[in-house]
C-alpha cells in the first residue's frame, strides 16, 4: 500500500470543469500548496494535505486502490465506476461523503433533432453511444429497452453523424455540445454534481483526525455559500 500514514491525499481532477472550483473550495478550508514542476502533485504547506491532479475518471480507482484517501469527483464518474465494479464482482469501494454544490450537470439521453419522441421504446434495438455503460444499462433495463451499448471513451457526439450510432447517452450541462451536434435531449438519467468522495473504510487515527478536521471545515465553508 503506497498511501503514507501521516499524510492525506486527496485527487483533484487536473484540468476540465471541477479543477478550479475544487481547488478554490479546499483552498477556502485553509489549505495550501507547493507545486510540483509537472503540477501532478501539490504538496501542502498549511496542512500535511497533498493535492494528486488527475483524470477526473481515474479517481475513484485511486481512492479503491488507497493511492488516494479522498478526491473530488462528479458522481457521474463515482456511480458509473461503481455499477462496473459491481458487474465485475467486486465490493463497493468508495463512497460519497459530502455534496459540494457545483459541477451541476446531467447524463442524458440524446437523438437526433428530427426525432420525433414519443417514448424509450422508441429505442428497441437501436445502437446508443455512451461512456457510461452501466447507468445506461441500468436505465435501458429499468424502461425495458433492448438496445446495444456503443462504448465510446470521448466525443461520444459525433457518433451519429458518423454513423457509429443512432443516439447518445452523454453528461449535459450547458446544452451547447448537443446543440452544436444536432441532437437534442430526450430523457434525463441522473442528475450530478461534484462530490467529496472517500474509502468505504475508515480512516487509520492520524489520517482520521487530518479527515475529520477537513470535513468540519468543508462543512464551514459550503454552509457560508448556501
Ligand atoms: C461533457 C460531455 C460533453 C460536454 C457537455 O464532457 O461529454 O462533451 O461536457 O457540456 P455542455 O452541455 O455544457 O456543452 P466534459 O468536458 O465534462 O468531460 P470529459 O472530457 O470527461 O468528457
Ligand atoms: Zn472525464
Ligand atoms: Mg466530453
Amino acid at each position: 500500500n503506497a498511501t503514507p500514514r501521516d499524510r492525506l491525499r486527496i485527487a483533484i481532477q487536473k484540468s476540465g470543469r471541477l479543477a478550479d472550483p475544487a481547488r478554490a473550495l479546499l483552498a477556502s478550508c485553509g489549505l495550501s500548496w507547493r507545486e510540483s514542476r509537472d503540477r501532478l502533485f501539490c504538496y501542502g504547506e498549511t496542512l500535511p494535505v497533498d493535492l494528486l491532479l488527475v483524470r477526473d475518471d481515474d479517481i475513484p480507482g485511486l481512492i479503491a486502490d488507497g493511492v488516494c484517501d479522498l478526491g473530488v469527483v462528479g458522481r457521474n464518474v463515482m456511480t458509473e465506476q461503481d455499477g462496473e465494479r459491481r458487474a465485475a464482482g467486486k465490493p463497493t469501494a468508495y463512497r460519497e461523503l459530502r455534496a459540494l454544490g457545483f459541477g451541476d450537470c446531467r447524463l442524458a439521453l440524446a437523438v437526433p433533432e428530427g426525432w420525433e419522441w414519443k417514448s424509450p421504446r422508441q429505442l428497441d434495438g437501436m445502437r446508443i453511444a455512451t461512456s457510461y455503460p452501466a447507468l445506461l444499462s441500468q436505465w435501458l433495463a429499468d424502461e425495458g429497452v433492448s438496445a446495444e451499448v456503443v462504448l465510446l471513451s470521448g466525443s461520444v457526439e459525433i457518433a451519429p453523424r458518423l454513423g457509429q450510432a443512432d443516439a447518445i447517452c452523454d453528461l449535459v450541462s450547458s446544452g451547447a455540445t448537443l446543440a452544436a451536434n444536432q441532437l437534442k435531449p430526450v430523457a434525463t438519467l441522473f442528475e450530478s454534481e461534484a462530490v467529496l468522495a472517500g474509502p468505504v473504510h475508515e480512516f487509520d487515527a492520524a489520517r482520521g483526525e487530518l479527515a475529520s478536521m477537513l470535513l468540519r471545515r468543508l462543512d464551514g465553508a459550503l454552509r457560508i455559500r448556501h
